[in-house]
């Protein structure tokens, strides 16, 4: 093409070709199209000079091939920003919101442990139409020892086992109180759960902790039997720890009971052949039970011959430990909130 006006229009076309080209990045694009295309470009300027057709034609051409190869380059670059921005920018959508930054999420909270057995417990008794009762933790000597028929000799009565307030007051050491109190309020019949902390001078150790919580149960009616407290230790294990748990009772002492027994569970992990939860035996230690003693039943202002029933108490913690797998008591009390999370 010949020179036209003060420009070689190959020349032009040739160069700005090679600086579109040349061109990595949009800034650059940009800053080569302001130069061979601007206002005051070479080529703009030769434009606004042109005189006759023929050079306006040749122009005119240069202009269109150098829009539309600038137009495709930045096509390009466009492009490849994008698909730049799309590998480094990637979202992990399996990341926790939070991490990303993105997102502000109010931490959620979770129950303790003890709060979630309590709760299970609470609902299967309400079930079976039992009423649940908190009654006070510090207690009377009398209340807790005496009108249970604790004898004087009972090693619960030593101020090493139990802690006293004064000679005549102790912290309770055990929910049992509740079965006189629940008496007091209302005549018999009575179903009722009573759940709360209770208090020992134990040395602190996998099993032990001066302070635990406690379920304690007591029907009083007519005509109830050892099959009634079975039927109902049974239903209760099974809404805790799932419906293919059996019961059985094993015989023990306690003052307030006549019989007395201690209930054990079926071994969830084993299923009863054996193995080391249950200390190869299939059964697993959870509590006392047994018929009120008439003289408890005289003590709470009933008479024997025509009012019966069976009381049974079993530790909280012990049961969220079976529940939850929970090898020590420790955790229950520390507040550790790796340990306390785990639960929902
Ligand atoms: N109070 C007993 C304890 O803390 C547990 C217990 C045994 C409660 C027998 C009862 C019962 O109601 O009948 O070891």
């Amino acid at each position: 093409m010949d020179k036209v006006a003060n420009v070689n229009p190959e020349e032009l076309q040739n160069e700005a070709l090679t600086a579109a080209a040349a061109a990595e990045t949009l800034e650059s694009l940009d800053a080569a199209r302001v130069q061979y295309l601007g206002r005051s470009s070479e080529l703009k300027l030769a434009l606004r000079d042109v005189r006759d057709r023929e050079t306006g034609m040749a122009l005119n051409t240069v202009r269109k091939a150098l829009e539309e190869a600038f137009a495709a380059r930045q096509e390009e670059l466009e492009r490849a920003e994008l698909s730049q921005k799309l590998s480094t920018e990637r979202v992990d959508v399996t990341l926790p919101a939070e991490l990303l930054g993105r997102v502000r999420v109010r931490p959620r909270g979770s129950l303790h442990p003890t709060t979630l057995i309590r709760r299970d417990v609470e609902d299967a008794f309400i079930g079976l139409g039992y009423e649940i009762r908190e009654d006070r933790e510090i207690e009377t000597v009398e209340y807790n020892f005496d009108k249970l028929a604790f004898p004087e000799w009972h090693p619960a009565r030593s101020p090493r086992g139990t802690f006293y307030l004064d000679p005549s007051t102790v912290l309770r050491t055990e929910t049992s109180p509740s079965q006189l109190l629940a008496l007091e309020e209302k005549p018999p019949p009575v179903y009722m759960v009573s759940i709360g902390r209770v208090y020992r001078r134990d040395t602190i150790d996998a099993t032990h902790f001066p302070i635990f919580h406690q379920f304690e149960g007591l029907a009083i009616d007519r005509g109830i039997t050892l099959a009634d407290l079975k039927g109902t230790l049974l239903h209760v294990m099974r809404e805790l720890f799932g419906q293919d748990r059996e019961v059985r009772f094993r015989t023990h002492y306690f003052p307030f009971t006549e019989p007395s027994m201690e209930p054990d569970v079926s071994c969830g992990v084993c299923g009863g052949s054996g193995c080391q939860t249950c200390k190869w035996s299939g059964w697993i230690e959870i509590g006392g039970s047994g018929m009120i003693d008439p003289q408890v039943l005289t003590n709470m202002g009933l008479d024997p011959e025509e009012w019966g029933g069976f009381a049974f108490g079993l530790g909280l913690e012990r049961t969220a430990q079976l529940r939850y797998d929970i090898p020590i008591l420790r955790p229950f009390w520390e507040n550790d909130l790796r340990f306390l999370r785990q639960f929902r």
